[in-house]
Protein backbone atom coordinates (compact mmCIF):
# COMPACT_ATOMS: atom_id res chain seq x y z
CA UNK A 1 0.00 0.00 0.00
CA UNK A 2 1.54 3.17 -0.89
CA UNK A 3 1.41 5.99 0.94
CA UNK A 4 -0.62 9.18 0.51
CA UNK A 5 1.77 12.10 -0.34
CA UNK A 6 0.61 15.68 1.16
CA UNK A 7 2.27 18.14 -0.15
CA UNK A 8 1.77 21.24 2.36
CA UNK A 9 2.39 20.96 6.05
CA UNK A 10 0.42 20.33 9.40
CA UNK A 11 1.21 22.01 12.76
CA UNK A 12 0.98 19.49 15.22
CA UNK A 13 0.54 20.52 18.56
CA UNK A 14 1.37 17.97 21.52
CA UNK A 15 0.26 17.78 24.61
CA UNK A 16 0.17 16.40 28.60
CA UNK A 17 -0.54 12.77 30.22
CA UNK A 18 -2.97 10.35 29.00
CA UNK A 19 -4.13 12.38 26.17
CA UNK A 20 -0.23 12.94 24.84
CA UNK A 21 -0.29 9.22 24.48
CA UNK A 22 -3.31 9.06 22.60
CA UNK A 23 -1.56 12.05 20.35
CA UNK A 24 1.38 9.99 20.12
CA UNK A 25 -0.14 6.08 19.19
CA UNK A 26 -2.30 8.09 16.29
CA UNK A 27 0.52 8.82 15.06
CA UNK A 28 2.89 6.15 14.76
CA UNK A 29 -0.32 3.79 13.91
CA UNK A 30 -3.28 5.62 12.43
CA UNK A 31 -1.14 8.14 10.19
CA UNK A 32 2.56 7.87 9.68
CA UNK A 33 1.88 4.42 8.31
CA UNK A 34 -0.37 5.46 5.81
CA UNK A 35 0.38 9.30 4.79
CA UNK A 36 3.45 11.13 3.79
CA UNK A 37 3.10 14.34 5.61
CA UNK A 38 5.62 17.04 7.21
CA UNK A 39 4.52 17.55 10.20
CA UNK A 40 5.75 21.15 12.16
CA UNK A 41 5.55 19.57 15.85
CA UNK A 42 5.20 21.83 18.84
CA UNK A 43 5.44 20.05 21.77
CA UNK A 44 3.13 22.11 24.52
CA UNK A 45 3.55 20.05 27.35
CA UNK A 46 3.48 21.88 30.19
CA UNK A 47 6.93 21.37 30.98
CA UNK A 48 8.06 22.89 28.08
CA UNK A 49 5.75 25.54 28.26
CA UNK A 50 7.78 26.51 31.44
CA UNK A 51 10.85 26.08 30.07
CA UNK A 52 9.76 28.63 26.94
CA UNK A 53 8.16 30.67 29.45
CA UNK A 54 4.82 29.92 26.98
CA UNK A 55 6.40 31.39 24.10
CA UNK A 56 5.91 27.94 22.43
CA UNK A 57 2.04 28.63 22.42
CA UNK A 58 2.49 31.89 20.51
CA UNK A 59 4.91 30.15 18.18
CA UNK A 60 2.69 27.26 17.41
CA UNK A 61 -0.47 29.60 16.78
CA UNK A 62 1.62 31.85 14.35
CA UNK A 63 2.37 28.64 12.70
CA UNK A 64 -1.49 27.72 12.29
CA UNK A 65 -1.93 30.83 10.64
CA UNK A 66 0.45 30.70 8.32
CA UNK A 67 0.35 26.74 7.98
CA UNK A 68 -3.84 26.95 7.76
CA UNK A 69 -4.03 23.92 9.48
CA UNK A 70 -3.26 22.67 12.94
CA UNK A 71 -4.36 20.01 15.15
CA UNK A 72 -3.71 20.12 18.93
CA UNK A 73 -3.66 17.58 21.50
CA UNK A 74 -5.07 18.15 25.03
CA UNK A 75 -2.95 20.05 27.41
CA UNK A 76 -2.75 21.13 30.98
CA UNK A 77 -4.08 24.76 32.31
CA UNK A 78 -2.24 24.68 35.38
CA UNK A 79 -3.57 25.67 38.95
CA UNK A 80 -2.15 25.97 41.83
CA UNK A 81 -1.73 22.09 42.54
CA UNK A 82 -0.56 21.90 39.08
CA UNK A 83 2.23 24.62 39.64
CA UNK A 84 3.32 22.64 42.56
CA UNK A 85 2.82 19.24 41.15
CA UNK A 86 5.43 20.85 37.80
CA UNK A 87 7.34 23.35 39.97
CA UNK A 88 6.09 25.61 37.62
CA UNK A 89 7.77 29.18 37.41
CA UNK A 90 4.20 30.59 37.08
CA UNK A 91 0.29 29.77 36.32
CA UNK A 92 0.46 29.84 32.46
CA UNK A 93 -2.63 30.68 30.58
CA UNK A 94 -4.63 27.99 28.85
CA UNK A 95 -2.95 27.23 25.74
CA UNK A 96 -6.60 27.60 23.86
CA UNK A 97 -7.07 30.82 24.95
CA UNK A 98 -3.76 32.28 23.56
CA UNK A 99 -3.88 30.87 20.60
CA UNK A 100 -7.93 31.28 20.20
CA UNK A 101 -6.36 35.52 20.69
CA UNK A 102 -3.80 34.62 17.98
CA UNK A 103 -6.02 33.45 15.39
CA UNK A 104 -8.79 35.20 16.37
CA UNK A 105 -11.53 32.21 15.56
CA UNK A 106 -14.22 31.14 16.97
CA UNK A 107 -14.57 27.20 18.42
CA UNK A 108 -17.23 25.03 17.29
CA UNK A 109 -18.22 21.88 19.58
CA UNK A 110 -19.50 19.03 17.83
CA UNK A 111 -20.78 15.68 19.23
CA UNK A 112 -19.77 12.41 17.24
CA UNK A 113 -23.12 10.14 16.94
CA UNK A 114 -23.05 6.70 17.56
CA UNK A 115 -26.07 4.56 16.96
CA UNK A 116 -24.90 1.81 18.94
CA UNK A 117 -24.20 4.60 22.13
CA UNK A 118 -27.45 5.86 24.23
CA UNK A 119 -27.86 9.45 24.68
CA UNK A 120 -29.41 11.08 27.63
CA UNK A 121 -31.90 13.24 25.05
CA UNK A 122 -32.69 10.29 22.68
CA UNK A 123 -34.38 11.98 20.28
CA UNK A 124 -30.86 13.66 19.50
CA UNK A 125 -29.80 11.77 16.13
CA UNK A 126 -27.81 14.94 14.32
CA UNK A 127 -25.26 16.57 15.88
CA UNK A 128 -26.07 19.81 17.46
CA UNK A 129 -22.95 22.17 16.95
CA UNK A 130 -22.54 24.93 19.20
CA UNK A 131 -20.21 28.40 18.47
CA UNK A 132 -19.22 30.35 20.98
CA UNK A 133 -18.33 34.05 20.82
CA UNK A 134 -15.84 34.10 23.61
CA UNK A 135 -15.10 37.97 23.36
CA UNK A 136 -15.98 40.12 26.35
CA UNK A 137 -19.72 40.35 28.20
CA UNK A 138 -19.09 39.09 31.51
CA UNK A 139 -15.72 37.79 30.97
CA UNK A 140 -14.18 41.04 30.66
CA UNK A 141 -17.07 43.05 32.87
CA UNK A 142 -16.05 45.09 36.26
CA UNK A 143 -18.62 44.97 39.72
CA UNK A 144 -19.01 47.02 42.41
CA UNK A 145 -20.30 46.39 45.90
CA UNK A 146 -22.74 49.31 46.61
CA UNK A 147 -22.15 49.31 50.52
CA UNK A 148 -24.99 50.60 52.16
CA UNK A 149 -26.61 52.50 49.57
CA UNK A 150 -25.70 55.18 46.93
CA UNK A 151 -26.09 56.05 43.23
CA UNK A 152 -24.62 53.91 40.70
CA UNK A 153 -24.34 55.21 37.24
CA UNK A 154 -22.68 54.47 33.64
CA UNK A 155 -20.43 57.43 32.27
CA UNK A 156 -19.28 56.99 28.41
CA UNK A 157 -16.48 59.15 27.59
CA UNK A 158 -16.55 60.00 23.88
CA UNK A 159 -13.29 61.02 21.86
CA UNK A 160 -14.35 64.08 21.06
CA UNK A 161 -15.21 64.63 24.90
CA UNK A 162 -18.56 64.79 24.98
CA UNK A 163 -19.65 62.57 28.24
CA UNK A 164 -23.06 60.35 28.37
CA UNK A 165 -23.86 59.65 31.77
CA UNK A 166 -26.66 57.13 32.53
CA UNK A 167 -28.48 56.14 35.87
CA UNK A 168 -28.80 52.83 36.75
CA UNK A 169 -29.74 52.59 40.39
CA UNK A 170 -30.56 54.08 43.46
CA UNK A 171 -29.30 51.53 45.85
CA UNK A 172 -31.15 52.26 49.44
CA UNK A 173 -29.10 49.57 50.96
CA UNK A 174 -26.27 47.04 50.49
CA UNK A 175 -26.39 45.37 46.43
CA UNK A 176 -24.20 44.95 43.68
CA UNK A 177 -23.36 46.17 39.73
CA UNK A 178 -21.74 45.59 36.89
CA UNK A 179 -20.57 46.85 33.33
CA UNK A 180 -19.46 44.94 30.36
CA UNK A 181 -19.13 45.44 26.79
CA UNK A 182 -18.37 43.89 23.58
CA UNK A 183 -16.94 45.55 20.12
CA UNK A 184 -18.59 45.42 16.88
CA UNK A 185 -15.24 43.77 15.08
CA UNK A 186 -15.30 40.70 16.65
CA UNK A 187 -19.12 40.28 16.80
CA UNK A 188 -18.60 40.78 13.10
CA UNK A 189 -15.86 37.93 13.10
CA UNK A 190 -17.42 35.69 14.84
CA UNK A 191 -20.33 36.22 12.27
CA UNK A 192 -18.16 35.84 9.18
CA UNK A 193 -16.96 32.61 11.40
CA UNK A 194 -20.32 31.31 11.69
CA UNK A 195 -21.74 31.68 8.39
CA UNK A 196 -18.58 30.52 6.92
CA UNK A 197 -18.73 27.37 9.35
CA UNK A 198 -22.70 26.15 8.58
CA UNK A 199 -21.93 26.71 4.86
CA UNK A 200 -18.95 24.43 4.88
CA UNK A 201 -20.82 21.95 7.40
CA UNK A 202 -24.31 22.02 5.19
CA UNK A 203 -26.11 22.60 8.17
CA UNK A 204 -28.79 25.61 9.01
CA UNK A 205 -27.61 28.25 11.38
CA UNK A 206 -29.39 30.33 14.81
CA UNK A 207 -28.36 33.33 16.51
CA UNK A 208 -29.80 33.67 19.84
CA UNK A 209 -29.90 36.82 21.95
CA UNK A 210 -32.01 38.46 24.25
CA UNK A 211 -32.84 41.20 22.11
CA UNK A 212 -36.12 42.02 23.37
CA UNK A 213 -34.47 43.40 27.08
CA UNK A 214 -31.16 44.15 25.68
CA UNK A 215 -32.18 46.40 22.71
CA UNK A 216 -28.73 48.18 21.46
CA UNK A 217 -26.27 45.32 23.02
CA UNK A 218 -28.19 42.49 21.83
CA UNK A 219 -29.78 43.99 19.25
CA UNK A 220 -26.11 45.21 18.01
CA UNK A 221 -25.20 41.10 17.97
CA UNK A 222 -28.69 40.62 15.56
CA UNK A 223 -28.50 43.52 13.42
CA UNK A 224 -24.35 42.75 12.62
CA UNK A 225 -25.52 39.11 11.81
CA UNK A 226 -28.78 40.48 9.61
CA UNK A 227 -26.53 42.95 7.49
CA UNK A 228 -23.60 40.15 6.91
CA UNK A 229 -26.65 37.54 6.09
CA UNK A 230 -27.89 40.04 3.60
CA UNK A 231 -25.11 41.77 1.91
CA UNK A 232 -22.89 38.43 1.84
CA UNK A 233 -24.32 34.94 2.95
CA UNK A 234 -27.87 35.00 1.56
CA UNK A 235 -27.40 34.06 -1.97
CA UNK A 236 -24.93 30.87 -0.67
CA UNK A 237 -27.58 30.36 2.20
CA UNK A 238 -30.41 29.92 -0.28
CA UNK A 239 -28.15 27.91 -3.02
CA UNK A 240 -27.42 25.39 -0.36
CA UNK A 241 -31.45 25.34 0.58
CA UNK A 242 -30.21 26.49 4.16
CA UNK A 243 -31.66 28.45 7.02
CA UNK A 244 -30.58 31.36 8.98
CA UNK A 245 -32.23 32.94 11.71
CA UNK A 246 -32.54 35.04 14.83
CA UNK A 247 -34.43 33.77 17.65
CA UNK A 248 -35.02 34.54 21.16
CA UNK A 249 -32.17 32.52 23.50
CA UNK A 250 -35.78 31.02 25.40
CA UNK A 251 -37.25 30.08 22.11
CA UNK A 252 -34.32 28.42 20.96
CA UNK A 253 -33.83 26.27 24.25
CA UNK A 254 -37.12 25.27 23.71
CA UNK A 255 -36.58 24.42 20.00
CA UNK A 256 -33.15 22.55 21.36
CA UNK A 257 -35.58 20.19 23.31
CA UNK A 258 -38.08 19.36 20.46
CA UNK A 259 -35.49 19.53 17.71
CA UNK A 260 -33.54 16.44 16.73
CA UNK A 261 -30.10 18.55 15.87
CA UNK A 262 -28.76 19.15 12.85
CA UNK A 263 -28.13 22.46 13.48
CA UNK A 264 -25.66 24.95 14.45
CA UNK A 265 -26.01 27.54 17.15
CA UNK A 266 -24.33 30.61 17.50
CA UNK A 267 -24.05 31.77 21.34
CA UNK A 268 -23.00 34.66 22.69
CA UNK A 269 -20.38 34.13 25.13
CA UNK A 270 -22.08 33.23 29.14
CA UNK A 271 -24.77 31.38 26.45
CA UNK A 272 -21.74 29.20 24.94
CA UNK A 273 -20.34 28.59 27.92
CA UNK A 274 -23.61 26.82 29.53
CA UNK A 275 -25.12 25.32 26.48
CA UNK A 276 -21.91 23.52 25.07
CA UNK A 277 -22.16 21.62 28.63
CA UNK A 278 -25.27 20.97 28.48
CA UNK A 279 -24.78 19.64 25.08
CA UNK A 280 -22.09 17.47 25.40
CA UNK A 281 -24.37 16.12 28.36
CA UNK A 282 -27.28 15.56 26.47
CA UNK A 283 -24.71 13.65 23.96
CA UNK A 284 -23.50 11.85 26.86
CA UNK A 285 -19.58 11.55 26.56
CA UNK A 286 -16.36 13.83 26.47
CA UNK A 287 -15.35 11.27 24.43
CA UNK A 288 -17.50 11.69 21.94
CA UNK A 289 -16.81 15.37 21.54
CA UNK A 290 -15.10 17.30 18.86
CA UNK A 291 -14.09 20.90 18.57
CA UNK A 292 -12.80 23.16 15.94
CA UNK A 293 -11.01 26.68 15.68
CA UNK A 294 -11.80 28.34 13.12
CA UNK A 295 -10.61 31.85 11.74
CA UNK A 296 -13.05 34.37 10.34
CA UNK A 297 -12.99 33.48 6.84
CA UNK A 298 -13.23 29.73 6.95
CA UNK A 299 -9.47 29.34 5.83
CA UNK A 300 -7.09 28.58 8.65
CA UNK A 301 -8.98 25.69 11.33
CA UNK A 302 -7.67 24.35 14.61
CA UNK A 303 -9.08 20.98 15.39
CA UNK A 304 -9.10 19.22 19.06
CA UNK A 305 -10.85 16.59 20.86
CA UNK A 306 -13.43 18.42 23.60
CA UNK A 307 -11.39 16.12 26.32
CA UNK A 308 -8.88 17.19 28.51
CA UNK A 309 -5.53 15.04 29.37
CA UNK A 310 -7.75 12.23 31.30
CA UNK A 311 -5.33 12.41 34.77
CA UNK A 312 -6.62 9.39 36.35
CA UNK A 313 -6.32 7.17 32.94
CA UNK A 314 -2.55 8.40 33.18
CA UNK A 315 -1.51 7.93 37.02
CA UNK A 316 -2.60 3.88 35.92
CA UNK A 317 -0.55 4.03 32.87
CA UNK A 318 2.27 5.56 34.99
CA UNK A 319 2.09 2.36 36.98
CA UNK A 320 2.56 0.26 33.70
CA UNK A 321 -1.49 -0.52 33.35
CA UNK A 322 -3.08 -0.68 30.41
CA UNK A 323 -5.95 1.43 29.95
CA UNK A 324 -9.89 1.63 28.24
CA UNK A 325 -9.43 5.20 27.19
CA UNK A 326 -11.27 6.40 24.37
CA UNK A 327 -9.43 7.87 21.59
CA UNK A 328 -11.99 8.24 18.95
CA UNK A 329 -12.43 12.51 20.17
CA UNK A 330 -8.69 12.86 19.24
CA UNK A 331 -8.88 10.75 15.80
CA UNK A 332 -11.61 12.57 14.54
CA UNK A 333 -9.36 15.98 15.44
CA UNK A 334 -6.76 14.44 13.15
CA UNK A 335 -9.22 13.50 10.50
CA UNK A 336 -10.89 16.55 10.77
CA UNK A 337 -7.27 18.87 10.40
CA UNK A 338 -6.40 16.08 7.50
CA UNK A 339 -9.83 17.12 5.80
CA UNK A 340 -9.13 20.61 5.89
CA UNK A 341 -5.75 20.05 4.23
CA UNK A 342 -6.92 18.12 1.74
CA UNK A 343 -9.72 20.62 0.23
CA UNK A 344 -6.99 23.49 0.72
CA UNK A 345 -4.38 21.28 -0.85
CA UNK A 346 -7.57 19.54 -3.53
CA UNK A 347 -5.96 16.15 -2.43
CA UNK A 348 -8.67 13.46 -2.86
CA UNK A 349 -6.91 10.95 -2.12
CA UNK A 350 -5.97 12.15 1.54
CA UNK A 351 -9.67 13.21 1.83
CA UNK A 352 -11.05 9.94 0.89
CA UNK A 353 -8.32 8.57 3.82
CA UNK A 354 -10.05 11.16 6.43
CA UNK A 355 -13.42 10.27 5.74
CA UNK A 356 -13.02 6.52 6.29
CA UNK A 357 -10.76 7.27 8.98
CA UNK A 358 -13.99 8.39 10.71
CA UNK A 359 -16.36 5.73 8.87
CA UNK A 360 -13.83 2.84 10.32
CA UNK A 361 -13.54 4.47 13.95
CA UNK A 362 -17.53 4.29 13.97
CA UNK A 363 -18.83 0.99 12.08
CA UNK A 364 -15.94 -0.47 15.07
CA UNK A 365 -18.28 1.36 18.16
CA UNK A 366 -21.61 0.14 16.32
CA UNK A 367 -20.85 -3.11 16.30
CA UNK A 368 -20.24 -3.30 19.81
CA UNK A 369 -16.20 -2.97 20.34
CA UNK A 370 -15.64 0.07 22.48
CA UNK A 371 -13.80 1.60 25.57
CA UNK A 372 -15.04 1.36 28.79
CA UNK A 373 -16.52 5.07 29.35
CA UNK A 374 -18.96 3.96 26.59
CA UNK A 375 -19.70 0.59 27.49
CA UNK A 376 -20.65 1.71 30.41
CA UNK A 377 -23.57 4.11 29.17
CA UNK A 378 -24.81 1.10 27.22
CA UNK A 379 -25.58 -0.69 30.35
CA UNK A 380 -24.05 -3.71 32.19
CA UNK A 381 -23.82 -6.64 29.54
CA UNK A 382 -21.89 -4.17 27.07
CA UNK A 383 -18.26 -5.52 27.20
CA UNK A 384 -15.59 -3.53 26.29
CA UNK A 385 -11.89 -3.58 24.85
CA UNK A 386 -8.71 -1.49 25.68
CA UNK A 387 -7.10 1.62 23.73
CA UNK A 388 -4.56 -0.77 22.50
CA UNK A 389 -7.26 -3.30 21.38
CA UNK A 390 -8.92 -0.42 19.56
CA UNK A 391 -6.16 1.31 17.72
CA UNK A 392 -5.97 -3.04 16.71
CA UNK A 393 -8.96 -3.12 15.05
CA UNK A 394 -9.08 0.45 12.89
CA UNK A 395 -5.24 -0.05 11.83
CA UNK A 396 -6.55 -3.81 10.36
CA UNK A 397 -9.07 -1.46 8.94
CA UNK A 398 -6.92 0.92 6.85
CA UNK A 399 -5.14 -2.01 6.21
CA UNK A 400 -7.69 -3.71 4.36
N1 LIG B 1 -8.71 21.31 25.59
C1 LIG B 1 -7.87 21.09 26.55
O1 LIG B 1 -6.68 21.15 26.36
C2 LIG B 1 -8.42 20.76 27.92
C3 LIG B 1 -9.79 20.68 28.15
C4 LIG B 1 -10.24 20.34 29.43
C5 LIG B 1 -9.32 20.09 30.44
N2 LIG B 1 -7.98 20.20 30.18
C6 LIG B 1 -6.97 19.86 31.22
O2 LIG B 1 -7.06 18.46 31.44
C7 LIG B 1 -6.71 18.14 32.79
C8 LIG B 1 -7.76 17.21 33.38
O3 LIG B 1 -9.02 17.93 33.43
P1 LIG B 1 -10.44 17.30 33.73
O4 LIG B 1 -10.26 16.10 34.59
O5 LIG B 1 -11.32 18.38 34.18
O6 LIG B 1 -10.99 16.87 32.29
P2 LIG B 1 -10.87 15.49 31.46
O7 LIG B 1 -11.63 15.72 30.21
O8 LIG B 1 -9.46 15.08 31.32
O9 LIG B 1 -11.64 14.42 32.35
C9 LIG B 1 -12.98 14.61 32.81
C10 LIG B 1 -13.63 13.23 33.08
O10 LIG B 1 -13.97 12.59 31.87
C11 LIG B 1 -13.26 11.37 31.67
N3 LIG B 1 -12.77 11.37 30.29
C12 LIG B 1 -12.44 12.46 29.53
N4 LIG B 1 -12.02 12.09 28.34
C13 LIG B 1 -12.04 10.74 28.32
C14 LIG B 1 -11.68 9.76 27.34
N5 LIG B 1 -11.21 10.15 26.15
N6 LIG B 1 -11.81 8.46 27.66
C15 LIG B 1 -12.26 8.06 28.85
N7 LIG B 1 -12.63 8.94 29.83
C16 LIG B 1 -12.52 10.26 29.56
C17 LIG B 1 -12.09 11.43 32.68
O11 LIG B 1 -11.69 10.16 33.11
C18 LIG B 1 -12.71 12.26 33.81
O12 LIG B 1 -13.48 11.44 34.64
C19 LIG B 1 -6.60 19.48 33.52
O13 LIG B 1 -5.24 19.77 33.80
C20 LIG B 1 -7.20 20.50 32.55
O14 LIG B 1 -6.53 21.74 32.64
C21 LIG B 1 -7.52 20.50 28.94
Amino acid sequence: MSKIVVNNPIVDINGDEMARVLWNKIKEELIFPFIDLNLLTFDLSIENRDRTNDEITIESAKSIKTNKVGVKCATITPDDKRVKEFNLKKKYPSPNGTIRNILNGTIFREPIIVKKIPKIVGHWNQPVVIARHAFGDIYRSKEVFTGNGGKLKMLYEHKNGIKEEIDIYDFKSDGVGLAYFNTFDSIKDFAYSCFNFSIKRNFPLFLSTKNTILQKYDESFKEIFDVLYEKEFKKEFEKKNLLYQHRLIDDMVACLMKWSGGFVWACKNYDGDVMSDLVAQGFGSLGLMSSILQSPDGEIVETEAAHGTITSHFRQHQNGKETSTNPVASIFAWSKALKHRAILDSNNQLEEFSINLEKFCLETLNKGYMTKDLALMCGPDQKWITTNEFFDIIVSRIKN
